[in-house]
């Protein structure tokens, strides 16, 4: 989830701080390339070298090092990230950043940012339900800063309510919820979404197959985002190496003939989105036993053409979807033959993307797209596959509005 992801980490002097060692390693795990700086209070509990053993990358504390400045300026620093995580979050900390105090290289990154940050709050009961702690975390919550706990539980210092921080696991969440934002409206509440993901694998024999680069991840992402916004989801996904979504149907196919299937049955829906890369052709005759190598030479591999699922429910007479939107994989005149895929494939929208080899898309966890109908093209920025999902299916819940009024 976070493969490639910069995540920033400032340790605070609290005895939490052992748990942030674990929380590089979870971070870490999880793909993000993690840089850590630590302040003097910080050093006091866990060490620079067991962070940077962790990390695997420089640890940072000097606000006035010639020699890290040289290297990368703390302003820079700061930018690189694509989230700063302040955990354990001090009253301390916390009080300076509520205050703009900028006095040492902890405190000097968190004000020179531009990017989104998520503390993870650890202190002393009293000190946490303290007016000035309130104080502060109300002007933090307003400037947007995101937290993730305390939590309640017993302290180290003996004492027992909120004030524990969050368990490096939930801090985990809290990141991947800021850095991929979620919808929160319930837009497409009793409405039925169903949408294919990823490749179709086309049997040569027992062991061999036809398929794609697909990695199901755009589809997948769509299915969580129509769910988030209320919508019953059915999803028919082809062999992916990726999780199921939580909190719906996933129905398993293999190849193109199964996911038409699986399609027709999971149907009437208020929408359909084909996001998989269907297999065009299979082959014509699966052989029953592997295919051996012969002094005649390679086998010839006779090719038919698979249904075309998309088209076949946009053009239904009978219980078509309200909105049917397909994709155009493309690898030259994206637009072009987007427009031509929306009237050739009688489709509400079609999501036009840049598939070839140098864009990354296929397999990769950004996309840039163009949203294509009878009336406009609006081209989207490169985002990630998440961010993506969640305009189409904001798009999804504008275009039902405008039906329905
Ligand atoms: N599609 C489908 N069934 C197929 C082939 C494609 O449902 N047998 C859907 C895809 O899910 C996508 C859209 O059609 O939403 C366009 O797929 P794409 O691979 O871009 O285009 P093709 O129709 O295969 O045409 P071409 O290969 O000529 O670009």
């Amino acid at each position: 989830m976070l493969t490639n992801k910069r995540i920033l980490l400032i340790i605070g002097g609290g005895i939490a701080a052992f748990k942030s060692l674990d929380l590089i390693r979870r971070l870490r795990e999880r793909g993000a390339n993690v840089t850590v700086c630590m302040t003097t209070a910080a050093m006091q509990f866990v060490t620079p070298l067991s962070a940077a053993s962790l990390s695997g990358n420089q640890v940072y504390s000097d606000l006035f090092s010639l020699t890290d400045e040289a290297a990368m300026g703390h302003i820079q620093l700061s930018r690189a990230a694509d989230l700063l995580v302040v955990a354990p979050a001090t009253a301390d900390l916390m009080s300076k950043m509520a205050n703009g105090i900028a006095n040492d290289l902890a405190s000097t990154l968190l004000l020179a940012t531009d990017k989104k940050t998520l503390v993870a709050p650890a202190m002393n009961v009293r000190m946490w339900t303290h007016p000035a702690t309130a104080r502060n975390v109300t002007q933090l919550r307003k400037d947007g800063v995101l937290f993730v706990g305390p939590d309640d539980g017993e302290m180290a210092c003996g004492e027992y309510g909120p004030g524990r921080m969050a368990e490096p696991l939930e801090i985990v969440d809290a990141v991947e919820a800021a850095l991929f934002p979620q919808i929160s409206e319930q837009f497409l509440t009793g409405k039925r979404v169903v949408i294919t993901s990823g490749p179709t694998h086309e049997p040569i024999d027992p062991v061999r197959y036809i398929a794609n680069r697909s990695s199901g991840r755009q589809g997948h992402a769509l299915a969580t985002a129509a769910k988030d916004a209320g919508a019953e989801v059915i999803l028919i996904s082809g062999p992916v190496n990726i999780p199921d979504p939580a909190g719906l149907e996933t129905i398993k196919v293999e190849t193109a003939e199964q996911m038409q299937a699986a399609v027709e049955a999971a149907l009437p829906a208020d929408v359909f989105i084909s996001a998989a890369a269907v297999a065009d052709w299979r082959v014509d005759i699966q052989a029953s036993q592997k295919v051996k190598k012969s002094c005649d030479g390679p086998p010839a591999l006779v090719l038919v053409e698979n249904p075309d699922i998309l088209a076949t429910v946009a053009s239904r007479t009978f219980e078509r979807p309200r909105l049917v939107i397909g994709f155009a994989a493309e690898t030259e005149k994206v637009i072009e033959y987007g427009q031509a895929k929306l009237v050739r494939k009688c489709c509400d929208m079609i999501v036009a993307n840049d598939v070839s080899p140098g864009s990354g898309v296929m397999g990769g966890l950004e996309n840039s797209v163009h949203l294509i109908t009878a009336s406009a093209v609006e081209s989207l920025p490169q985002q990630s596959k998440g961010a993506v999902a969640i305009a189409i299916i904001e798009r999804c819940g504008a275009m039902l509005e405008e039906r329905r009024s």
